[in-house]
């Protein structure tokens, strides 16, 4: 379809449109595009298209795609006048976007970074989001250099990212808060101007409270943008900010965008997986070659013989894999024990015993990390072997590189599904 667009019109792009300019120029979210330039908008999102001056364009639509002419602003003018102070901060500057789900925080962010490239400045982004990861595998917390302008941030290759093993920081706070305050250290390594930080939407009851509060003060932000859907809804936060002496803006909300429900937000998700796991192949490592984070599987000792020998009795037979901790043994075997047997060993040990059987690692998701405990990429684990102690894993690493796996809560098949949760610390 061939559009005319004049000059200042607002346009609501959705779904998944490929967009040309046959003459004119047009901006979505700050970056402009000119006479030849395509712009593709992905499926399940939305942007802002405006018109610099009377335009044509051409539109190709995907299953999802349409347009709306509107006659407000779809970048409202608080989101350039917030830009406009960013712009005029002392760099280097840390700023920090908070908001509830769908406010536009990746969208404001996609839009300050653009501005800033287009006032010569250098611009990283730190994605805390694990949930819409859209720069960096799902479950991390990753940073990316904006070395073009972009329309999303699923444009961008994450340069770092730290593991985290969840869709959501639910249960897993020290692990978000440590994650940001490690991509922060490797962000300033490359000596930004601007490091733009992009947050979770998970801001209200008392996990989102805890998480936005210690959050502020791990980042210790030299400004903040607050974007409320509803006015007030971030009081609690403006107000802390304003005592510590924070520069901060409260601006509303995108008027209009393509919001996602959790079964949408799933399916992005199983995108950003087939990403990750692109051109990955199986590879095997023995338990005694790495060592494992956020599992007490692969950390412990040998039992003794005694131990052993109580176990033989009480089971019946010497299970393929045992290790003791000061908190709990486990045992891995393919035999299937009854819940009294093992409470019977428990006492009997006068330790804690969890007893699994090798399917319990089917499918779970990994973090490959490197020596700074920084991830080389996702793994999924497709079997592990309890007699000779071996894991294949499904990834794009080099197994040389891996020091440490760390184990995540989720299980994703080999088609990028997540199907089911673990409890931390599980396995
Ligand atoms: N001003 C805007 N006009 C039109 N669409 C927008 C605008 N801002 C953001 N969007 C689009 O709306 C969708 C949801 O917004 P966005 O992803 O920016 O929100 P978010 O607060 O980051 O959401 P989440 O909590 O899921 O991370 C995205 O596809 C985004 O591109
Ligand atoms: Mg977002």
């Amino acid at each position: 379809m061939r559009l005319r667009v004049c000059k200042g019109r607002n346009i609501f792009l959705v779904g998944y449109l490929k967009i040309r300019v046959l003459s004119g120029t047009i901006d979505i979210f700050g970056k402009k595009f000119k006479e030849n330039e395509t712009a593709e908008i992905k499926r399940l999102t939305s942007a802002p298209l405006v018109a610099l001056e009377d335009s044509d364009i051409e539109i190709e639509f995907g299953p999802d795609g349409y347009i709306a002419g509107v006659n407000f602003e779809l970048l409202p003018q608080q989101w350039r006048e917030c830009v406009n102070e960013i712009l005029g901060l002392k760099v280097p500057a840390k700023v920090l976007v908070i908001a509830d789900v769908d406010s536009g925080k990746s969208g404001f962010i996609c839009y300050a970074a653009n501005s800033i490239l287009e006032a010569g400045k250098k611009v990283v982004i730190i994605n805390t989001d694990t949930g819409q990861s859209e720069m960096n595998p799902p479950t991390t917390i990753g940073l990316a250099c904006v070395e073009n302008q972009i329309i999303h941030l699923s444009e961008l290759k994450h340069a770092k990212a730290f593991f985290v093993g969840s869709t959501s920081p639910a249960g897993l706070f020290n692990r978000s808060i440590t994650g940001v305050i490690k991509m922060l250290l490797e962000a300033q390594k490359l000596s930004p101007d601007f490091i733009l930080i992009n947050t979770t939407g998970w801001v209200h009851g008392p996990g989102g409270r805890e998480l936005k509060e210690t959050k502020l003060l791990a980042i210790d932000p030299d400004y903040i943008v607050f974007i409320e859907k509803v006015p007030g809804e971030l009081e609690y936060l403006t107000t802390i900010s304003s005592k510590l002496g924070k520069r901060f803006k409260v601006i509303p909300a995108a008027p209009r965008l393509r919001t996602r429900g959790r079964e949408e937000r799933r399916d992005l998700r199983k995108q950003y997986y087939t990403k990750e796991f692109e051109g990955a192949r199986e590879i095997y490592i023995s338990t005694d070659d790495v060592a494992f984070m956020y599992s007490y599987f692969g950390t412990g000792l040998p039992l003794d013989a005694e131990e052993l020998m109580i176990i033989a009795q009480t089971l019946g037979f010497v299970p393929e894999y045992s290790e003791k901790t000061p908190d709990l043994i486990l045992i891995i075997t393919e035999r299937n024990i009854p819940q009294e047997k093992t409470e019977l060993l428990s006492k009997k040990l006068g330790r804690q015993v969890r007893i699994l059987q090798p399917s319990a690692f089917e499918n779970l998701l990994v973090g490959l990390l490197d020596e700074n405990a920084n991830l080389l990429a996702s793994g999924i684990i497709r079997r592990f072997d309890p007699a000779s102690r071996t894991l294949s894993i499904l990834t794009k690493v080099d197994p040389e590189k891996v020091r440490i796996i760390a184990l995540g809560r989720i299980k994703v098949t080999q088609e990028m599904e997540e199907v089911e949760w673990l409890e931390p610390w599980y396995i």
